[in-house]
């Protein structure tokens, strides 16, 4: 890896994540680059989701006592309401103060003669305010790693204007309207605040991003030059009126030795690369749609019956909760029978080696950013279902910027999810999508060779960093 021990331990740099899956694991990664770099690092955490420390040796972990747990749990547990639990997390009692004391300790410990590198800032996940009012307090600068697209966060900063212009809150009739100032978002890609029981909450969830960039001494994207080059330079360009700089280093979990294992909160079953090593070569659709999204009992029946029907072969990692209200689903009767030999259901996957796997030749994904840039870094094609949030931004642009993978839209039914997958991995479409998945590929570890953008990239952050450390 480029730099790696061009500066020994010259400075410290603290990183907190909000504590979720799809934002632990890129903060981990990054510490992880960060460390390679020469850099001390400390990961602060919660009690709530708390990454395991025997994993990273080269590391240092402090957890922030808080009422985190209770708040998120209270929200999360069963019905999973994304936004509510993300609030809760972000507004969580006592987080501003524990960081604070964290922060204060680490600083105090830098200062004295001859010891602990000094600490030079805190990196935030994009929504924590809290702990970037901490860090200002204590004169201490922040970095802001957003850890989904450069375009959802340009979608994110827009809101004032998508309201003002009349597409929000979206009806009916406009769904299928492009919006001229985010090609190629239509209506329908947007997530709607006003469909949210609390409108507010969403709304100043979704400004989040945008204050603390602002607030910012430098902001970092885990995506990259060849993947999001227009976008970046707008946000490049916004920024650089502001004189914050801009730092796109993804893919996140190849510029890093810390692996899928080291970042995942669930255990991974492995058993399914033994059972992926006895399929054919490029013939196996694998199924997966994250941490934290859930599906109905009756969706959950038609993806069931839509894969068995297909006739090819798949993983599809139903994880516990997946199902809305119930813990562990059961699979549809006769299912089993009807898929024997061609299909595997598992809880959770070591998905980095999933889709690195030969046998693998498209990605049913709901297109988390994560996910995301795991079946582009591979080249595999997918076939996406987006949920929520970013996730909406993220389907439109496989299907219409990247060309990369066909967007599921509309009800989930069994007919058209066949019809989606046959179309995915065979025919004259699929192929295009495949050949054009492959070239991104091709793209995605260019950026990371040692000259490549990405990695340059990480040489600026560090370069930024140790700025900061005087
Ligand atoms: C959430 C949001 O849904 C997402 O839109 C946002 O961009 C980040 O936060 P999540 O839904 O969990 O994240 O999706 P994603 O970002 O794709 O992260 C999931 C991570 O879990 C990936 O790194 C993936 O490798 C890992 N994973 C997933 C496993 O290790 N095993 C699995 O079986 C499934």
């Amino acid at each position: 890896m480029a730099g790696v021990g061009r500066r020994r331990r010259a400075a410290r740099v603290a990183l907190m994540p909000l504590p979720f899956q799809g934002h632990i694991t890129p903060m981990l990664q990054l510490a992880g680059a960060l460390h390679a770099r020469g850099l001390a690092v400390t990961v602060l955490h919660t009690a709530f989701n708390a990454p395991d420390p025997t994993r990273h040796p080269g590391l240092s972990f402090v957890s922030v006592p808080d009422a985190i747990a209770d708040a998120v749990a209270a929200t999360a547990n069963g019905g999973a309401d994304r936004v509510a639990a993300m609030n809760a997390a972000v507004e969580a009692p006592g987080l501003a103060e524990g960081v604070r004391d964290a922060l204060a300790s680490l600083m105090r410990l830098g200062e004295e003669e001859g010891g602990e590198p000094r600490l030079a800032c805190l990196v935030i996940d994009a929504t924590l305010t809290a702990a970037q009012k901490a860090a200002s307090g204590l004169g201490l600068p922040t970095l802001v790693l957003h850890t989904c697209s450069a375009a959802c966060f340009r979608l994110f900063g827009s809101y004032d204007m998508l309201y003002d212009k009349g597409y929000l809150p979206a009806q009916e009739s406009n769904l299928l309207l492009p919006v001229k100032e985010l090609p190629p978002l239509q209506v329908r890609d947007l997530f709607d605040p006003s469909k949210l029981p609390n409108k507010e909450i969403g709304l100043k969830l979704l400004n989040l991003a945008s204050e603390t960039t602002a607030s910012s001494s430098g902001a970092i994207f885990n995506t990259f030059g060849a993947l999001e080059a227009q976008e970046l330079e707008i946000i490049r360009n916004e920024l650089a009126a502001k004189r914050i700089p801009i730092f796109a280093i993804g893919p996140l979990h190849k510029l890093t030795s810390i692996d899928g294992k080291g970042t995942s909160l669930l255990n991974q079953d492995c058993t399914c690369i033994e059972w992926l090593d006895t399929q054919e070569s490029g013939c196996v659709l694998y199924v997966s749609f994250g941490s934290v999204v859930n599906v109905t009992l009756d969706q959950f029946t038609e993806i069931a019956w839509g894969l068995a029907n297909s006739g090819k072969p798949f993983l599809w990692v139903v994880r516990p909760g997946l199902v809305l209200g119930v813990e562990k689903p059961e699979l549809p009767e006769g299912f089993e029978c009807a898929v024997e030999g061609r299909g595997k259901v598992i809880e959770w996957a070591p998905q980095q080696e999933v889709l690195a796997h030969s046998a693998i030749s498209g990605f049913w994904t709901h297109n988390g950013w994560n996910s995301t840039l795991e079946g582009i870094f591979e080249g595999v094609p997918m076939l996406s279902k987006p949920h929520i949030g970013d996730q909406l931004v993220t389907g439109r642009y496989v299907e219409d910027r990247w060309k990369i993978g066909i967007l599921l839209e509309g009800v989930l039914e069994r007919g058209k999810i066949e019809k989606a997958i046959t179309m995915l991995m065979e025919g004259k479409d699929g192929m295009e999508i495949r050949e054009r998945a492959k070239d991104m590929k091709e793209k995605a570890q260019l950026c990371r060779e040692s000259s490549g953008s990405s990695q340059q990239a990480v040489d600026n952050l560090v370069d930024r960093i140790l700025s900061f450390s005087g």
